[in-house]
């Protein structure tokens, strides 16, 4: 392989850093730091998303409102009562989809396993379920689960997409449902598989699912705040994801679901309940049957975790300020330097498991090093000894991903180096 010509010289991420239009977002977050009070270069945003400064004094908002008001903060101005629901609009705004199909609740798997209560029925031979091979652990888990709920045996149907050209396209996902011939009901894929980092074309697979007579839902947990999406086009039944990658929402948050607005209010479709979806002016009264909210809010439960909540408002209104379009193209810049480092500092030393089409992929650059899993693992540890933060996945695959909110060129530069010096000791 020959690597295409980079300038490698760390002159070049200084003054990209010093053209960055949105370089100041940097200091509204807290940087971990190395011992000797530096800080890291922190290139691990698709797993945990870092601490927005304003998030502390979010949740010592909602600890003050505790203390000082107790339950009578649920009723207050601005109150628990209706916490969630300044969530919705922003979280709409990331997906691209209207207010009402989106609420903030749960966490990721909950609200998976809700929304395949509500969209999995599986009826005669159509009973199957499609996901990715590869798919993340918990998501997996929670499809067998499923099917085996409904006295299914996931051995047999739970189907698993081999993305037959390496990438998960809507050609490979219509030749798999035509060989299943009628059989799968529903199908679940990823915004972006979580350990290649490939970004699928929602609006296709999407549309290619309804040909089938297929639900769709998917798992935004990589794509939101990420990518650019636009669920309104791509029209699928339901989407899910966390709140702590790039969403910053802090570890474990609040997570999201979205509903098409074609199924709110369609008494056809079951649903898991609880007293949180039930409508707000009759909420307290038993009385009534459960009058479900007419929007994403009425798959809500339980009354929300104010605490877990709070700091992901200090992140979304960074993401108001900043913009996902602006966020977005220096995203593409930040990933496309750190390929081109990559290919020419490490050259064939790594395999780039990630789409080299923009288009195809996020922030993150899934890296196979050729390598045993031990030597693998000692690669991760050397990087973090020289101050670059990476994940690493087992055997072979190290991730990467430079987050446009916080990381700057010389991290990517860094990283990339770091990477180098690792494959050479
Ligand atoms: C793609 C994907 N799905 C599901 C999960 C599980 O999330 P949770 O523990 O919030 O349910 C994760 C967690 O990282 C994930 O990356």
């Amino acid at each position: 392989m020959t690597a295409p010509a980079v300038a490698t010289d760390i002159g070049i991420a200084l003054d990209r850093d010093a053209d960055d239009e949105l370089a100041d977002l940097r200091s509204e977050f807290d940087l971990p730091r190395q011992d000797d009070g530096a800080a890291l270069h922190y290139l691990c945003g698709h797993s945990l998303g870092l601490m927005p400064v304003a998030a502390r004094q979010a949740v010592i908002r909602e600890l003050d409102r505790w203390s000082r008001l107790g339950a009578q903060a649920h009723l207050d101005a601005g109150g628990w009562f209706a916490f969630h629901e300044r969530f919705a609009a922003p979280l709409a705004g990331l997906i691209g989809a209207d207010a009402r199909e989106v609420v903030a609740m749960n966490s990721l798997t909950v609200n998976l396993h809700l929304m395949l209560a509500s969209f999995f029925r599986p009826t005669g031979e159509r009973r199957r379920i499609l996901i990715e091979h590869g798919a993340f652990p918990s998501d997996r888990y929670a499809v067998e689960s499923q099917l085996a709920f409904h006295g299914l045996d996931p051995a047999t149907e739970l189907v698993r997409l081999a993305a037959e050209s390496g990438r998960l396209t809507a050609e490979s996902l219509d030749a798999a449902l035509a060989r299943d011939d009628g059989r799968v009901a529903l199908v679940l894929l990823p915004g972006i598989q979580y350990l290649t980092g490939e970004a699928i074309d929602l609006a296709a697979c999407a549309a290619v699912a309804r040909r089938h007579g297929c639900r769709i839902g998917f798992d935004l947990a990589h794509a939101i705040g990420n990518l650019e999406l636009n669920l309104r086009a791509a029209e699928p039944d339901f989407a899910v994801w966390c709140s702590y990658k790039y969403l910053n929402g802090g570890p474990g948050a609040i997570a999201g679901c979205f509903v098409n607005r074609r199924w709110i209010g369609d008494d056809s479709l079951p649903r898991l309940a609880g007293w949180w979806g039930h409508d707000p002016r009759t909420r307290f009264d038993g009385a009534t049957g459960f009058s479900p909210m007419a929007s994403a809010e009425a798959w809500q439960l339980s009354n929300p975790p104010i605490l877990a909540m709070a700091p992901l408002e200090a992140s979304l209104t960074l993401f108001a300020d900043a913009g996902l379009e602006r966020l977005r193209r220096k995203s593409v810049a930040l990933t496309g330097y750190l390929e081109a480092l990559v290919r020419s500092l490490c050259g064939d030393a790594v395999e780039i498991l990630t789409p080299a089409d923009p288009a195809a992929r996020g922030a993150q650059l899934s890296l196979r090093l050729c390598r045993e899993a031990a030597a693998t693992a000692r690669i991760a540890a050397s990087m973090r000894a020289a101050g670059v933060v990476v994940d690493w996945r087992a055997p072979d695959v190290l991730r990467l991903a430079p987050v446009p909110l916080y990381n700057r060129f010389v991290d990517v530069h860094a990283g990339a180096s770091a990477l180098a010096a690792a494959l050479e000791e």
